[in-house]
């Protein structure tokens, strides 16, 4: 099994409903600061379900949702698909996109899931859509010395507050056993110092890198926003 099998079928990486909803209501709030107009054309790169994206496309004028994953795309196309504003595309459809028309990409907890020479290729895809001027978001990256045992605790403190503090704990006991930790074990995630990740946004063309808070409920996690030079 890959990562991209993994996602594209069913997974308990959510403990509970109540996490999945919290966690999404969180990331979209997290994005929406982001939006730089109401009108501005918005791609979130590997959006999973997006379950909050009506709230996002009502910030802007027009949000792709691009996922990998066929099934995660249908059920996208199920819940948002008679919405104006949302498009629900996949990496090809995105790369096809017109050149310079996005006033903002947004990645949250991707890049772990691809290697280095993919995440090269998607930096320029972005930089080649984006207008100049918008920005790339780039969020929860992992850094190296972050360990499982973190994520861990930040789950179980996010489920404390969020009310799901034994669905937590029961999911972190599954996940001993799951597709995921075999995975992670297998092909490990890919993580970035902050001084890497600067030298691939400004490899790729970005300037101006900043770091503001991380998206979603691990600020172990990182957060980088670079823009494409006006
Ligand atoms: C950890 S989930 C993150 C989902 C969402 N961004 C969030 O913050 O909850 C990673 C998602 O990225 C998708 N994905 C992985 N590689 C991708 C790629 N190259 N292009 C688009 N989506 C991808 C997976 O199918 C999965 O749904």
């Amino acid at each position: 099994m890959s990562w991209r099998d993994f996602w594209n079928g069913e997974h308990a990486i959510y403990v509970s409903s109540r996490h999945k909803t919290l966690h999404y209501r969180r990331i979209a709030t997290d994005l929406i600061v982001h939006i730089p107009s109401p009108g501005a054309t918005v791609l979130d790169h590997g959006c999973g379900e997006a379950l909050d994206a009506s709230r996002v496309a009502a910030a802007c004028g027009r949000l792709y949702l691009c996922e990998a994953a066929p099934t995660v795309r249908e059920k996208l196309r199920g819940q948002f698909g008679r919405l104006e504003r949302i498009v629900v595309v996949s990496p090809e459809e995105v790369a096809a996109l017109p050149e310079a028309t996005l006033d903002l990409v947004v990645a949250n907890s991707l890049i772990q899931y691809l290697s280095r020479d993919e995440l090269t290729t998607l930096l320029a895809t972005w930089h080649a859509k984006l207008a100049p001027g918008g920005a790339l978001v780039v969020a929860d990256v992992i850094p190296p010395d972050v360990s499982p045992l973190t994520d861990a605790t930040q789950l179980l403190a996010f489920g404390w507050r969020g009310g799901f503090f034994l669905a937590a704990l029961a999911g972190l006991v599954r996940t001993v056993f799951s597709d995921y930790r075999k995975l992670r074990a297998q092909y490990g995630l890919s993580t970035y110092t902050p001084e890497a990740l600067g030298d691939l946004l400004r490899a790729a063309g970005f300037v101006d890198v900043q770091r503001p808070s991380n998206f979603g409920h691990n600020p172990h996690r990182m957060t980088f926003k670079a823009l494409r030079p006006a």
